[in-house]
């Protein structure tokens, strides 16, 4: 397997400008894509912003602050997404991801090794859809990017047990911790944590139903002061609900559709209504 020198990272949100700057701040020639350009403008600032941050609390010196800057490029071209390994962080859409991956297998070469930061499609299931499957793999990192630890790896059926050894490495490199996970409906964290989002929305709605007052600051204040670092209306809103809700259906279908992880109605009124959360101005909180 050869040796990784450039990541290209598609999609500029939440995710991927994340992801972008933990690649080039672990010394990574790194791409960031996006079709928006007002989406990457929105990304290079706010690294920016996030690095100047960094400087003015002395965790990294003039000279880095440049280094990393000379180690990212934004582009909006997909001609220039060619790289030794491609992190996909578009929509959560199954048809749009494997259009760019056949896109990408066109333009780069066959050890290209090809990621998707997926929260909850199938990876052997974007794996039908290409060329070359043993060098696919999931690379489910968490939000956001630049501060939590944990990268999940999701082997598909046909991913090359060299791709699994190289990644873990970069993981390490980028100062991750790595979990090999099976390819299975919401991997690991989004299946246990889905109920922490969806139980929260079905207490509220019942409490209505009740006539009972019960809002989402209540119930985050009571779940942050048992040591949870975020409660779920605000974690919902970080995440986006158009992202939380995609997640939800598809883990709930996936496994058959059981009465414990059906998603709410509330999700669907909030992403119907444009109440994505953060990225959006306004969710279950204003912005
Ligand atoms: N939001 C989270 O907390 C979270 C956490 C882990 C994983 N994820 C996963 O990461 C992926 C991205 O989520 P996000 O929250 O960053 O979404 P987002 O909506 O913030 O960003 C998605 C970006 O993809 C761009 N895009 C759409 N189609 C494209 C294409 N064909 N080529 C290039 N760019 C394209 C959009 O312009 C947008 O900027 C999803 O698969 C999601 O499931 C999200």
């Amino acid at each position: 397997m050869h040796q990784v020198k450039t990541i290209c990272i598609c999609g500029a949100g939440t995710m991927g400008s994340g992801i972008a700057m933990v690649a080039a701040q672990a010394g990574f020639q790194s791409i960031l894509f996006d079709l928006n350009d007002v989406v990457l403008e929105k990304a290079q600032s706010n690294i920016w912003a996030s690095w100047n941050a960094l400087l003015a609390k002395g965790k990294i010196n003039q000279e880095d602050l440049e280094r990393f800057q000379s180690q990212i490029r934004f582009t909006d071209k997909l001609q220039d997404c060619q790289a030794d390994l491609i992190i996909e962080a578009i929509i959560e859409k199954l048809v749009a991801k494997t259009d760019l991956f056949r896109s990408l297998e066109e333009l780069n070469p066959i050890n290209t090794i090809l990621a998707s930061n997926t929260s909850s499609i199938s990876i052997n299931q974007i794996a039908q859809h290409l060329e070359h499957p043993s060098r696919f793999v999931g690379m489910h990192f968490f939000n956001p990017a630049p501060v939590m630890k944990l990268v999940e790896l999701v082997q598909g059926d046909d991913t090359n047990e060299k791709v699994m050894t190289l990644l873990q490495a970069i993981c390490q490199k980028m100062g991750k911790t790595a979990v090999v996970c099976k390819d299975a409906p919401g991997f690991i964290v989004n299946r246990v944590a889905r109920h922490y989002y969806l139980e929260s929305m079905w207490m509220m709605a019942s409490a209505e139903e009740n006539g009972e007052e019960l809002d989402p600051a209540s119930i985050d204040k009571i779940l942050t002061a048992t040591g949870f670092k975020m409660g779920p209306f605000q974690l919902m809103d970080l995440i986006g609900m158009d992202i939380n809700y995609g997640v939800s259906q598809i883990v709930y279908d996936a496994l058959g559709k059981p009465e414990r992880l059906k998603p709410s109605p509330i999700q669907a009124q909030k992403v119907a209504n444009g109440q994505l959360g953060k990225k959006s101005g306004k969710g279950f909180y204003d912005y």
